[in-house]
């Protein structure tokens, strides 16, 4: 489903960190829904820069649970890179952020890295928008829940714009 244009409702910047494409993949369909709604641009986490986590009226936050550093519930290498890294002194200034965060049920720590982003947000000034959408194992196949996520995400942005 596409989602009609809202003139109130302007831009959204997605930054993401995909290892294995899984993110890439879930960013791919999300966008495929938002773009009739709204202008996406979306940016990789490993060439972002703290500039581009402040483009765009509302932002997503994107990636995968992973190991980086050793033990397992952390953020994508490269997103963290980004967050605890080039971005650590940044101040959101009130900006409203939706996270998408994705595991695999073998891990204790299941889509962790969305607490890890949530946490980044609050603690850099921004407020989060909505329900984290946890995509749990492979993408394929759940691409129903993320048009229905996209839509609810399409439906807050027109009322607070
Ligand atoms: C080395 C490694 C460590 C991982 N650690 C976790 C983890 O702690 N928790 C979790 O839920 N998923 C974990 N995963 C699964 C990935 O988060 C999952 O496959 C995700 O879909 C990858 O997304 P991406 O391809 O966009 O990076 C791990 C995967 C690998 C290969």
């Amino acid at each position: 489903m596409l989602l009609r244009y809202n003139a109130q409702v302007s831009s959204l910047q997605i930054i993401y960190a995909s290892t294995s494409g899984h993110t890439e993949y879930v960013v791919g369909v999300l966008t495929e829904v938002l773009k009739g709604a709204l202008q996406v641009a979306t940016c990789n986490a490993e060439a972002a820069t703290p500039e581009d986590l402040l483009k765009g009226d509302n932002l997503i936050l994107a990636c995968g649970t992973w190991n980086t550093d050793g033990p397992e519930g952390q953020l994508n290498p490269h997103m963290k890179d980004l967050l605890v890294g080039r971005a650590k002194d940044i101040d959101l200034a009130g900006k409203q952020v939706a996270i998408i965060a994705l595991g695999d049920d073998r891990y204790y720590y299941t889509c962790r890295s969305g607490e890890h982003m949530r946490r980044f947000v609050l603690d850099h000034g921004g407020k989060i928008l909505g329900d984290a959408l946890l995509v749990v194992n492979e993408p394929y196949g759940q691409e129903e829940r993320v048009k229905k996520w996209a839509e609810a995400l399409h439906q807050k942005l027109a009322i607070r714009n």
